[in-house]
């Protein structure tokens, strides 16, 4: 009688113990926004996790806190404990329960990681191309269009064809949940179906050199009409000769896979390289010590000849491919609109407009 007592007052405080760890855990650990449909079994996975250690530690602590404390020794009692050989039933459970736990866990998993790969009939392909240190974007279906900035339909099943042309990096966006390694040489798959329109952040998440933490990329999730709008404003552009320096200039600064937004920002926040904001006829220390103030002259040798004068407290790793890059893209514009562009004069106009 005495001995069912302890049990069932023993039951009692394993549940509740178990009850107030779970909301605990699940309040300490809280998950990101939920904004995909891939996030729903993948959220339902870590709350069983934190529902089973929640369970499993109160089981053993409550017991073992519980006879450390009521079966204590009495003052006087110099007996020796009652000598106990084991117990074959419960040794067996304790074995069996958690083979059939971690089976069916591992289980649930493979269910749910195919379920999450599965491709969809209905799923639109956006390229994603990585490089130390930037995202660009790639959507096939609209005329290869080119961007640094992920915007993505809501409730549109995507699949994600990413490809790497230097180090692994990897693709991970904490409220769609799942991540995928962009691995140098070969092709790798991601799919989510946003659920929730609004502004997220893409965080390369595989240490890739010296400015791996400022890899990152704005996600925003539109309307299937806001979709539409900004693919249109950036596919039904005027053609360059109608735009002034200063409109192509912000045009280079986010279009055309050149990646200035992707290092330089024009709100005064630092990412990889100096901010844009407030730039232009600043007075700059170079990691020589020398000091110089930023003009067209210095602009155009820190674009062709990134390397030659470093901002002291950046790092040197702005590659020299632009002359080509805007030679080509010069070229292409001239054959197209018979006029000719100087980009680098579009970005000095441009970052003249950038007044702190
Ligand atoms: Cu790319 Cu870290």
């Amino acid at each position: 009688m005495r001995r069912q007592k302890h049990l069932i007052t023993v039951s009692a405080l394993v549940l509740i113990v178990a009850v107030a760890l779970y909301f605990v855990l699940t309040n300490l650990y809280a998950l990101p926004l939920a904004a995909s449909e891939e996030a729903g079994p993948i959220d339902a996975m870590f709350q069983a996790h934190f529902a089973i250690i929640a369970f499993l530690f109160s089981l053993i602590m409550v017991f073992v806190l519980y006879a450390a404390v009521v079966f204590r020794r009495q003052p006087g009692d110099t007996e020796d404990g009652p000598h106990i050989h084991g117990h074959t039933g419960l040794e067996i459970t304790w074995t069996v329960v958690p083979v059939i736990l971690v089976i069916g866990f591992a289980a649930w998993a493979v269910v749910t990681l195919r379920n999450l790969v599965r491709p969809d009939p209905a799923e639109m392909v956006v390229k994603v191309y990585s490089e130390q240190w930037r995202w660009t974007f790639a959507y096939p279906e609209y005329d290869n269009l080119e961007s640094a900035e992920l915007a993505l339909p809501v409730d549109q099943p995507i699949v994600f064809e990413m490809e790497s042309s230097d180090v692994i990096h990897s693709f991970w966006v904490p409220e769609f949940r799942v991540k995928q390694d962009l691995v140098p040489g070969r092709k790798t798959f991601l799919r989510i179906t946003p659920t929730l329109i609004g502004n997220y952040r893409l965080r390369c998440a595989e240490i890739c050199g010296n400015a791996h933490s400022s890899m990152q990329a704005e996600v925003r999730v539109l309307s299937a009409a806001d979709f539409d709008a900004w693919i249109d404003e950036r596919q039904d552009r005027p053609a360059f000769a109608q735009l002034t320096p200063e409109e192509r200039g912000a045009f280079w600064y986010s279009n055309e896979g050149f990646g200035c937004a992707g290092c330089h920002s024009v709100d005064g926040s630092r990412l990889v390289g100096p901010s844009w904001l407030g730039l232009y006829g600043r007075t700059e220390q170079l990691e020589d010590g020398a000091t110089i103030t930023v003009d067209d002259e210095y602009i155009h040798n820190a674009i062709l000849d990134p390397a030659a004068q470093i901002v002291a407290g950046y790092p040197n790793v702005m590659q020299p491919i632009y002359e080509q890059l805007f030679a080509d893209k010069q070229a292409e514009i001239l054959a197209d609109e018979g006029v000719e562009i100087d980009i680098i004069a579009d970005l000095i106009a441009y970052i003249q407009t950038l007044e702190e």
